[in-house]
């Protein structure tokens, strides 16, 4: 029979599924945790455990990220977000901190985690993240037990300690109502034999994973976080009697895992007031008469930045300020972790179109500097580069600038600006817009100018957005132009880029030890040549008096680092590349602005075109139809002059 394959697979698989859950009585689950006393771990621990059971290490010395942008500082990093969360290391670090310090017992144990940021700032897509961290993942709980509680609690208050010490392991909290009305009534108080089953945590099946969206003032029932009684069944039974008790609600389905509350401040306060303010004893109430619940959950909430400091401006919430650990997710504001976010976004999304080289770096640009304070230190582009690492090189030198006293100036930035899915929909819309299925940076510049004239209201942001996009970024861009079409020309570029190296470095040495230089070729000795010296630094604006330190700058830097046994090549010293990668584009500049420009090109012309368009192809990652359109756009733009 056909259908065949299909049952057995489905059979196969109930089979194993029964098989592997454990359902047996307490006495056989004290045996197991006997065996394994990590079953019986509270929730923080278990949330932080299976976190970190990815990977945990030390940013490592050579990551240049650590030394440029945290000051040396061992940055934690955890596995577990290393693909899909960019940028966020200092917030995961808290975040981390609050569940380890949870882990162990301490007062994070009984406060709520909050994530505070502007939108699209990652914070929904972190919590999903943390919580499939535990999905799937197995439990031991009371059969029959709405709240899933730990079996543990069975055991009386005057065994507790004995069985702590004989199990190596901590017990807390009470059973439920609804778990002790069945030890009472169906196991005549022999808790030994009361079921305990195996689960996993599951979001949709609502076991030990719980998601409370923000509701609106009318249909806030406070019954969605601790459940209600059932009144159909309030005929049959007294009000105190467990029976009547519908224990479904989001904290009582979060017992042993998470509950998540979404934009928890949208919510009329005195809604959620009960419940945090309970956490408090790591209990919540129970509907109608009954006493209060033992629950051990993470609760984890986010809001954004108007929401919070409404919230925190009222002096009755004063309280509940008390329970909340806030840790603020501020934008991205390093632009290489910036262009991976809409990386990791299209890939995931079934888009197959072409995005041409610089598009995304052009666009996360945009969201990057909108979000940047200006500095009196420096211009805005400058503040840019020194945030994502690199190094700024003016006059010949690499510019001084801390990126600690950058960051002290502006405190608060990045909680403000253009957010991810601006940026996303700016390059929805060019794809839209496109007949090729590809977008480039022209186009990209082109969508986000659009986005801001439709959608950015303030007319000082957008004016400020405008002059970014249409000044900045654009001139920016078009030296990223300039250069790399001139790169492409240039064919074998590195080779000449290594020969003008060490030929620079042999004059630049002799020149500062006032010794001569041996050719190469002829073998004879000569003065440095101090011409071709000057040709290349004169490229980064080294003149006059200058060339005399950086000659001997270049010289020190380069024979400390052949003393340490490092290998030296044209890239090793910033200013020093800078100069001879600009000595090369000019050097080809001239014919590569003919060649672009011409309408008709002679043979020799043509030639060196082609090349240069399938150098723009193999090597740059363009194709045709991008090709030729940037090189339009810089035969219109970029020498407009010429
Ligand atoms: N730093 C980041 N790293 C990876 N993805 C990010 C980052 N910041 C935002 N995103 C992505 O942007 C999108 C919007 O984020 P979201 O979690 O909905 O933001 P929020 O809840 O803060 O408004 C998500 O797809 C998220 O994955
Ligand atoms: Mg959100």
């Amino acid at each position: 029979m056909k259908n065949k394959r299909f049952l057995n697979i489905i059979e196969n698989q109930r089979e194993k599924k029964i098989d592997e859950k454990f359902d047996g009585t307490f006495l056989d689950y004290l045996e197991i945790v006997n065996d394994n006393p990590e079953i019986a771990i509270l929730s923080h621990k278990r949330l932080y455990d299976s976190i970190v059971s990815h990977g945990l290490t030390i940013m490592s010395d050579s990551d240049p990220r650590k030394r440029k942008l945290f000051d040396g500082d061992g940055v934690r990093v955890y596995e577990y977000f290393q693909n899909d969360f960019f940028g966020m290391d200092r917030v995961l670090e808290k975040v981390m901190r609050f569940l380890r310090s949870a882990a162990l017992r301490g007062e994070e144990s009984r406060q709520v985690l909050l994530l505070m940021g502007p939108v699209g700032a990652g914070k929904s897509a972190l919590i999903e993240h943390i919580k499939k961290s535990i999905e799937g993942e197995k439990f031991y709980h009371l059969k029959g037990d709405p709240q899933r509680g730990e079996p543990l609690q069975l055991i009386p208050r005057g065994l507790r300690s004995k069985f702590e010490e004989m199990l190596g392991i901590k017990i807390e909290g009470d059973i439920s109502p609804v778990a002790r009305y069945k030890l009472l009534n169906e196991y005549d108080e022999k808790y030994e034999l009361f079921p305990v089953q195996e689960s996993t945590f599951s979001q949709r099946a609502r076991r030990g994973i719980a998601s409370v969206p923000p509701m609106d003032a009318n249909s806030q029932d406070v019954g969605v976080l601790i459940g209600s009684e059932d009144i159909s069944k309030l005929d049959k039974y007294s009000e105190d009697d467990p029976r009547v008790l519908s224990l479904n609600g989001a904290f009582n389905v979060g017992n042993r895992g998470i509950v998540e509350l979404v934009e928890v401040f949208k919510n009329e306060i005195e809604f959620l007031h009960t419940v945090i303010t309970a956490t408090q004893e790591k209990r919540i109430p129970s509907p109608g008469k009954h006493d209060m619940l033992y629950f051990d959950g993470v609760i984890l909430a986010h809001c954004n930045e108007a929401e919070w400091n409404k919230f925190r401006s009222e002096h009755t919430n004063e309280a509940i300020l008390d329970r909340i650990v806030k840790v603020n997710v501020p934008y991205i504001l390093e632009l290489d972790q910036e262009i991976k976010i809409y990386e990791k976004q299209l890939k995931r999304s079934d888009f197959d179109s072409h995005i041409a080289p610089h598009t995304l770096k052009i666009a996360s640009m945009f969201s990057i500097l909108s979000r940047l304070r200006y500095s009196q230190k420096c211009d805005i582009l400058t503040k840019l580069k020194i945030y994502n690492g690199e190094d700024v090189i003016e006059k010949g030198r690499v510019k001084k600038i801390d990126i600690k006293d950058l960051r002290d100036e502006a405190r608060e930035e990045g909680m403000d600006g253009i957010s991810t899915r601006f940026i996303m929909k700016s390059i929805d819309a060019a794809l839209s817009d496109s007949d090729k299925n590809m977008v480039t940076p022209n186009a990209i510049m082109e969508s986000l100018i659009r986005q801001v004239k439709e959608q950015v209201i303030s007319e000082e942001d957008r004016d400020r957005y405008l002059e970014l996009l249409q000044k900045i970024i654009r001139e920016e861009y078009l030296k990223i132009l300039e250069n790399e079409i001139a790169k492409a020309f240039v064919a074998a570029y590195e080779e000449q880029a290594q020969s003008l190296f060490d030929t620079y470095l042999d004059n630049a040495e002799c020149y500062t030890t006032r010794t001569t230089v041996k050719d190469t070729i002829t073998k004879e000795e000569r003065e440095p040549d101090e011409h071709f010296m000057k040709s290349i630094e004169e490229q980064i604006g080294i003149i006059g008096s200058s060339v005399d330190g950086f000659r001997s700058d270049v010289t020190a830097y380069m024979f400390a680092k052949m003393r340490r046994k490092e290998k030296v090549n044209y890239k090793s010293y910033g200013p020093l590349k800078e100069a001879i990668e600009a000595y090369l584009i000019m050097s080809v500049k001239d014919i590569s602005r003919i060649v672009t420009k011409s309408k008709s090109r002679d043979d020799e012309q043509r030639k060196k075109y082609n090349e240069m368009i399938s150098t723009l192809i193999e090597e740059y990652g363009y194709n045709e139809d991008s090709a030729e359109e940037v090189l339009t756009f810089a035969a219109n733009n970029l020498w407009r002059d010429s």
